[in-house]
This record gives structure tokens, C-alpha cells and sequence, in this order.
């Protein structure tokens, strides 16, 4: 059974049968005019000392006790004690600081964007690894520079049992996988739980494309707040249909049951649809005391593009077409005859200005947020 396709599959050929199912590799994926574009290990090495940027550093050590794990930001010099082997640098929410690493989204538009987590990087010298492990997320781990040995499992783990004592989550128990070495242009898809384990074989760098659906609890939690900031009135449990079969220390079945409608009405709402969207597409990784600067009012030849860094989402509400619109963290409604900027936004294309024309300050909106940039 070979990992190895000869090309891509089609996104429908995708979902039914690779999808948390199968991982897979495909030679020369990505060309090399774009490869070559990618952050480097010295720009990656720069914001790794930075102290927003979210990095690591694994060494490992001549036995499982002795394998560290470091969180940024780093000072200069522990760059220059790592010595030539056995390292790996990871940082992550390169697609937030580097735009030619973020064009690389639009080459897995064949999966929800709204999922993204984000695009990590790692650079490693021989040896580097961050060991057996499994992910949570669906991962394209993309070779960039360099070529690196690979084992991925054919199936998710079941009972994930990790060694105890290390900073690292690191499997206990070996898997059964089939090993690949993939060089510059490379990209494996490697679904959640599978394990999988890439050793550097030389100095290289491995760009990962990271979709993670959230857990129920941090849905749970994100749409509560979202109603306690937001709803006009938020609804509370009144007791409508209590009898004194409730008194003073129990609940019955039907009581249950009304609970249940009590918390789950409102997903019939728009109300629901709309928070889906404004969830699905908020920043995740913001720099919250940034201040941004004001944009002067484009013309309308002017060209606007969406960076793919800003997630957009689509959703129909229910009257008949109307649609909850998120850019990042804009929120709005748009009738149906409207979507071609949803479209022009989406496509990550340049496109006029002059197609918003009838919705000025929603353009004012999206660009005084930096949603779309001038170009
Ligand atoms: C790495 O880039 O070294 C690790 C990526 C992964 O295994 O998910
Ligand atoms: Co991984």
C-alpha cells in the first residue's frame, strides 16, 4: 500500500477517500518559483526571537530523558550553542508575518479555508525531529528546502499512549507506517491521530498547513460569550413548564427534554448562522494593541485584493437571499445580488473598487480594519 499518488486527487476524490482516511504524498506538488518565495530559516530564526511569535525549540538528547523543549522568544546566542545536528526551530502563524509563505493557501482551496489553524515552520539541520507523534489537526507538511525521512501510519491511532517525564508528546509505542523521504516541492496530507515521524536528513525546512475543527467545548464556550456581549435579550430558563412534580429535588424526562430546547432553540435561529460565520472566520492570532493606520477612500479603478491571511465566510440565512457575511472579525448581510463581492473578495485576485460601489461603508469598513489591502 504506497502513500504515493501520482498527482493530486480532485477535491471530491479528496474527501471521499483521503480525508481523516488516508494520508498520502504527492511528488513536486508545489513548483519551485514558489518554494524558492518561502520564508527562509534566518527570517524564521528572526521571529523566533520576537515576543508576539509563537516558537519552539526541541532538541533532542542522547536519551528520551534528556530530549528538551524550549518556548520563545530567544535570545541571539542559544541560536549559536545548538550546535550542527539533533535541533528543530518551530514557529508558527507564518501566514500572519509572511505574505509569500501565506500565498500558499490557495494552493489547498480544495479544503474548507475556514478551518485553517494556521502555517507553521520548522527548520532543522541533520537529525532534527520533533518525534513520533500525532496531531489533532489535518496537516499538509509541504518540504521545503532540503529532504527529510517521513514514517506516517496507515490508520489513526486508537489508545494514544505518550512517554511520561518529557516536556514533549512523544508516542510511547511505535506504529506501523510506511517511511517516504521527501524532498523540495513535496507535500504529504497526514490526517488527524495518524502518527507520523519526519527526521531532517540535511539542513531543511517543512512548511505545515494546519486545519483544526474546534473542540465542542470551545464552541460551547465562544457562542456563550457571544451571546452574553451581543444578544439584545439573551434568553434565560424561566421554569415555563415546571409542575410540582420538580419540587423540591428533582427533574423528570420531560423536564429533560425541555432543557434540551432551552439550549438548542436558538441553533435554529440566524442568530446561530450568523456567530458560525464571525467564529469561523475571526483572527485567531491577533496582535491586539496594534493600532492600524487609516486608509484613504480608494477610487474606483483602483485595484483591492483580500490577503489570504484574512479568512472569509459565506452563509445563507433564512429568507430567501440573504446571507451572513464574515471578513476576519467584519461581520454583515448581503442580498443574494451582492455576492459578487463575495466572489471578487474570495477569489484572492486583484479586483476593482468600483464593485462596491453601492456599499461604500461596507468598503470603509473593510479596509480601515485592513481586511483588503490596496494594491
Ligand atoms: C516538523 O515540522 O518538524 C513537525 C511537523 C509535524 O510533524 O506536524
Ligand atoms: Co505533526
Amino acid at each position: 500500500m504506497s502513500l504515493i499518488l501520482e498527482q493530486l486527487p480532485s477535491a471530491e476524490e479528496f474527501f471521499k477517500s483521503y480525508w481523516n482516511k488516508k494520508a498520502f504524498v504527492v511528488r513536486g506538488m508545489i513548483p519551485k518559483d514558489i518554494t524558492e518565495a518561502l520564508i527562509d530559516e534566518d527570517h524564521l530564526a528572526g521571529l523566533a526571537m520576537e515576543e508576539d511569535v509563537k516558537s519552539r525549540l526541541v532538541r533532542k538528547g542522547r536519551n528520551i530523558e534528556d530530549w528538551r523543549c524550549d518556548y520563545g522568544p530567544f535570545e541571539e546566542e542559544v541560536f549559536s550553542e545548538l550546535g550542527e545536528e539533533d535541533w528543530s526551530l518551530l514557529v508558527q502563524n507564518i501566514d500572519q508575518y509572511h505574505p509569500e509563505t501565506a500565498d500558499l493557501l490557495t494552493l489547498f482551496n480544495f479544503c474548507p479555508r475556514w478551518l485553517l489553524d494556521d502555517i507553521m515552520v520548522s527548520f532543522s539541520p541533520k537529525g532534527g525531529t520533533v518525534g513520533a507523534h500525532t496531531d489533532s489537526y489535518h496537516v499538509f507538511l509541504i518540504q521545503g528546502k532540503g529532504a527529510r525521512r517521513w514514517k506516517v501510519a496507515h490508520e489513526p491511532i486508537k489508545n494514544e499512549d505518550c512517554i511520561e517525564g518529557i516536556p514533549l508528546e512523544i508516542l510511547k509505542e511505535g506504529f506501523d507506517g510506511e517511511e517516504v523521504t521527501v524532498t523540495e516541492g513535496d507535500v504529504i496530507y497526514i490526517p488527524p491521530k495518524f502518527g507520523h515521524e519526519g527526521v531532517s536528513l540535511e539542513p531543511s525546512l517543512t512548511y505545515s498547513v494546519g486545519f483544526l475543527g474546534p473542540s465542542l467545548s470551545e464552541m460551547l464556550n465562544e457562542f456563550g460569550h457571544y451571546l452574553e456581549e451581543h444578544h439584545e435579550n439573551p434568553p434565560r430558563y424561566l421554569g415555563q413548564n415546571l409542575t410540582e412534580d420538580a419540587a423540591p429535588f428533582q427533574i423528570s424526562t420531560q423536564q429533560i427534554s425541555d432543557f434540551k430546547s432551552f439550549m438548542t432553540d436558538i441553533f435554529e435561529e440566524d442568530y446561530f448562522t450568523k456567530w458560525l460565520t464571525q467564529y469561523f472566520s475571526r483572527p485567531i492570532h491577533t496582535d491586539e494593541e496594534e493600532t492600524l493606520p487609516e486608509i484613504e477612500v480608494p477610487d474606483q479603478d483602483d485595484l483591492l485584493v483580500k490577503p489570504p491571511e484574512v479568512k472569509i465566510l459565506l452563509a445563507p440565512l433564512k429568507s430567501a437571499n440573504k446571507y451572513s457575511v464574515s471578513v476576519g472579525d467584519c461581520s454583515f448581510e448581503l442580498d443574494q445580488e451582492d455576492l459578487p463581492l463575495v466572489s471578487a473578495m474570495a477569489s484572492e485576485e486583484p479586483f476593482k473598487a468600483e464593485i462596491f460601489k453601492d456599499h461604500p461603508a461596507l468598503l470603509n469598513t473593510l479596509l480601515q480594519q485592513h481586511k483588503l489591502d490596496i494594491i
